[in-house]
């Protein structure tokens, strides 16, 4: 099998877990850089590795990078990207700066694969709440079509990074021994509590916070449903690991629990657990470091028609990045586009 030159950009929590993925999944690489804003070693499960600073050099000869470095102007993929892309390098970005680019695809591989034949050499990787949402919508939405959804997310402080992780180990321990409280990365502070505020707030959607419009937005892309009616609230939680979802979906057509829960069964990516009665249903600590989408509490919502609530929860550092990232460069060497 042929071997390729890669190159990972950022190492902060996604992109150390996508190089655990590569390893685990035995990722063809012949050499592979790791690029961030400083040299140093660092290590990444058992193995050290060199770190370099990133310059548009080091995409020489490179064929795929995955960018796992911060958004915004100041961040990996608005400096590198494009000219990694122009120096021969297929790109997978994991941030949110080009996913709504209409050159762009932006891509779960088991939802829509067929997207990246159009690719200009960049594909973005979807935001994390919106991956595990998807993963679940898009087989019933096949089935029944769906006519609207509305998502409130509960979403783990590794969604934040690593700096968000300390925030909430040093804020608990503080607690415990009787300390201040101390804040930077978050607005309040979120250990022992929550807050309905991820992102920042846009002109476009007044009122909303940057992750519910992504969820809205993303959504509709990758569905290719343009116009779908949804709705969200994103709502951050003391969890570190996984990112926790209560849908409540309007179909066109009936769909039953029973069937919801077949459909989602027999679909790649997706487990079902659901035996309220024995109280089985995912929880965050049981679905972080693993890579399927759960889904559980699945139940009729009679308040109107043709109507499903569902509980989703997925690990936002593996299938809600890392992951679903490395997946995307799979299935483009499946599909040949990469060689
Ligand atoms: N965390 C999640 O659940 C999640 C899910 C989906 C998507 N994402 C996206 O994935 C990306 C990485 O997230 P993260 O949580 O891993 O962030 P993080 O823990 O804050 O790590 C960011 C990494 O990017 C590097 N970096 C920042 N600016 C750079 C630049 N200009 N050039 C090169 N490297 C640069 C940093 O380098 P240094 O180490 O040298 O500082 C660091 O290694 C973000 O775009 C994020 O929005 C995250």
């Amino acid at each position: 099998m042929k071997k390729f030159n890669v190159a990972l950009v950022g190492v902060g929590v996604v992109g150390a877990e996508i190089v655990k993925i590569l390893r685990e999944r035995n990722f063809p690489i012949r050499e592979m850089k790791i690029l961030a804003t400083r040299a140093r070693t660092e290590k990444i499960g058992d193995h050290q590795y060199e770190i370099e600073p990133a310059k548009i050099e080091s995409f020489q000869d490179i064929d795929i990078a995955f960018f796992a470095g911060t958004e915004g102007a100041k961040g990996a993929s608005r400096q590198f990207g494009w000219q990694a892309v122009e120096k021969g390098a297929i790109v997978i970005d994991n941030g949110d700066d080009y996913r709504l680019d209409s050159r762009v695809p932006l891509v779960i591989p088991e939802v829509n694969p067929h997207h990246l034949k159009e690719h200009p050499g960049f594909v973005s990787s979807p935001n994390c709440s919106t991956i595990q949402l998807v993963m679940a919508l898009a087989p019933l939405h096949q089935r029944a079509k769906i006519k609207r959804v509305i998502v409130s997310s509960y979403q783990s402080v590794s969604g934040t990074g690593r700096a968000a992780i300390d925030e909430l180990q040093s804020q608990t321990r503080a607690i415990v021994e009787g300390k201040e409280v101390l804040r930077e990365v978050y607005p309040h502070q979120i250990a022992l509590n929550l807050f309905p505020e991820i992102g920042s707030l846009t002109d476009e959607f007044p009122g909303y916070y940057g992750e519910e419009v992504k969820t809205v937005k993303e959504t509709r892309k990758i569905l290719d449903e343009p116009h779908l009616a949804i709705s969200a609230t994103c709502v951050r939680v003391p969890v570190i690991f996984a990112h926790s979802e209560a849908v409540n979906v309007q179909f066109e057509e009936k769909l039953s629990p029973r069937e919801a829960r077949e459909i989602l069964n027999s679909s790649p990516g997706i487990k079902v657990i659901d035996q309220p009665e024995k109280s089985l249903y995912p929880t965050p600590v049981e679905v972080a470091r693993k890579d399927d989408v759960y889904v559980g509490r699945i139940r009729e919502d009679s308040s109107i028609p043709n109507c499903l609530n569902l509980w989703i929860v997925g690990d936002n550092i593996r299938k809600g990045a890392a992951l679903n990232t490395v997946q995307i460069a799979e299935e483009m060497i499946k599909q040949g586009l990469i060689s």
